[in-house]
């Protein structure tokens, strides 16, 4: 009975489905290490979402593994090039998140126009303070999208919705396109940069965007605008961000995903003024995790019992 290794908590649906495709199931999300490396060379395939990455070390002595499934949009947790190497198949979950994600995306807009977060924790410790919570409106002002793929057309329609002006950079979508969507298109990140009131991201982290907005990034930005990545870590600078709101030359940020994960007490952020913070949990949904891990599940027993590859 070929096995499969769930490497980080995936919804009992999924599960479910792999047991009734005759498959065994080795559930111990959270392994790591020598542990993590035997589970996997014992395995046929393995699921996994964020936390738990799939490095070329860990693959170097892969046994019997034979496809690895990520219960998410992408695979920059695992090592393409050494899976590939090695004949393993790497496959993806790109569209179980996308609302959860947008929707994430919206709360903490929300949540930074109107100082929810801070404003509850002054309530909590006996305090009523209603003139240190002054916030702003989001209806008339812009949004910048970096990033028109599902989940940015998703926060653009929501934010549409909310009657805000959405502007866009993709270098994949036409003006036109963008336009058919609501959208006002705009041919770089740097013209977009002094336009916008709200700035979100929802490109994948690789090279080309790795640190996009830095420094001389957000020394382009309005004083007063806000920043937001519920994408991935690192498309930000992060020691940037927490200068400029140190500075006030960012108004606020909103953070879900963060350069080193968990992150550690040296992150910037942690201590940075003006920021709303969640722990990785664009994804973290009941309707997003059944989704994504019916999806996974279904993609390794295609896989293991006939041979079909999809997503990868
Ligand atoms: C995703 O890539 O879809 C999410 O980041 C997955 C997760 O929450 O682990």
């Amino acid at each position: 009975m070929p096995r499969v290794l769930i490497a980080d908590p995936l919804d009992a649906n999924g599960i479910e489905i792999l047991t009734k495709a005759g498959l065994e199931v080795d559930n111990r999300p959270g392994l790591k290490g020598d542990d993590l490396k035997s589970a996997l060379r014992a395995a046929d395939a393995v699921i996994a979402r964020s936390q738990t990455k799939i490095t070329a070390e860990l693959l170097e002595e892969p046994g019997k593994l034979r496809a690895i499934a990520r219960a998410g949009v992408g695979v920059d947790t695992i090592d393409v090039p050494a899976a590939t190497r090695k004949g393993i198949v790497v496959m993806n979950t790109p569209g179980g998140n996308t609302v959860s994600a947008a929707e994430h995306t919206i709360a903490l807009m929300m949540s930074l126009a109107r100082r929810v977060p801070a404003a509850d924790a002054v309530m909590k410790k006996g305090g009523w303070d209603r003139n240190k919570f002054v916030g702003t409106e989001v209806t008339g002002k812009t949004l910048g999208v970096i990033g028109l793929g599902r989940i940015g057309r998703e926060v653009a329609k929501r934010a549409i919705g909310l009657e805000m002006k959405v502007v866009g950079y993709d270098p994949f979508v036409t003006p036109e396109k963008a336009a058919e969507l609501g959208i006002k298109g705009v041919t770089s990140v740097e013209a977009m940069l002094p336009l916008v009131d709200f700035l979100t991201i929802h490109v994948p982290l690789t090279n080309e965007t790795k640190s996009l907005l830095g420094a001389a990034e957000l020394a382009k930005m309005k004083k007063t605008a806000r920043v937001l990545n519920v994408a991935r870590g690192g498309i930000i600078d992060e020691q940037a961000l927490a200068d400029a709101l140190a500075a006030g030359t960012i108004a606020g940020a909103g953070i879900d995903v963060f350069s080193v994960e968990p992150t550690t007490a040296d992150n910037p952020l942690l201590k940075a003024p003006n920021i709303v913070l969640t722990p990785h949990l664009g994804a973290s949904t009941v309707e997003a995790q059944e989704n994504v891990a019916l999806e996974a599940a279904h993609l390794i027993a295609d896989f293991l019992n006939k041979g079909i590859v999809a997503n990868a």
